[in-house]
């Protein structure tokens, strides 16, 4: 299993402590919500905590977009070097040429899903993108309960990458611990986001061992 830890609840004031230990973890990449307070009900850290981080940080980027217009930033989020660029199919209009555009900036683009997003709406888009995140909560919030039907969307997500053709990846995203990740596991998710389970843990680093042994 991936497994990408969420910053947003990290200690905000020790960022620098989080990060060393982070970067000698087992973690595959790191988690950055960006919020406006418009696409969803709260506002997180924008881009000059975002440079700050992505110049501690020595593993790959995901960055999770919950914004309008989240195509206006793409020469920003290309410039924190960023593997993986993370819009939401619900903020964007022109999937097609927001992807390419994603992709001509040098990152990978990826499309997320909110919970009540069927993942039919991906069917003539899923060969464009490198990944898909289905969020398992409502998109604005770190520590909220795991909605069960995610596991579903998972399942139905796998059936279509396969008729499809996609190469794209399965990353879930809200209320993963050490159960739900099981079950994720189960149902088919090739990356984890884990926010509270991680940096809200005595030992963050177990709790990240925990997740990626998850088959
Ligand atoms: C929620 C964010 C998540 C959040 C997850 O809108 O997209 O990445 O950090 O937090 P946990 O793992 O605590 O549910
Ligand atoms: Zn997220």
């Amino acid at each position: 299993m991936l497994v990408a830890p969420s910053l947003l609840a990290a200690d905000f004031g020790n960022l620098e402590r989080e990060m060393q230990w982070f970067n000698r973890s087992r973690a595959d990449m790191l988690h950055l919500d960006v919020m406006d307070g418009v696409f969803v009900p709260n506002i997180s850290f924008g881009f000059p905590v975002l440079k700050h981080v992505a110049r501690l940080c020595r593993k790959p980027l995901d960055v999770h977009l919950m914004i309008v217009d989240p195509q206006k930033f793409i020469p920003q989020v290309a410039g924190l070097n960023a593997r993986y660029m993370n819009v939401h199919y619900e903020a964007v209009t022109h999937h097609h040429r927001v992807f390419q555009q994603i992709r001509e900036a040098g990152m990978k683009p990826a499309v997320t899903l909110c919970p009540s997003t069927p993942v039919r709406m991906l069917e003539d888009i899923l060969c464009d993108v490198d990944m898909v995140l289905l969020m398992s909560v409502n998109p604005g919030f770190g520590g909220q309960k795991f909605i069960p039907h995610t596991l579903k969307k998972v399942e139905a997500l796998r059936r279509l990458i396969q008729e499809t053709g996609s190469q794209a990846i399965i990353e879930v995203d809200g209320g993963v611990n050490g159960q739900t990740g099981r079950q994720l596991a189960e149902a088919g998710a090739d990356v984890l986001v884990a926010g509270s389970y991680v940096f809200g843990a005595e030992n963050p680093e177990a709790m990240i061992d925990e997740l990626k042994s998850l088959t």
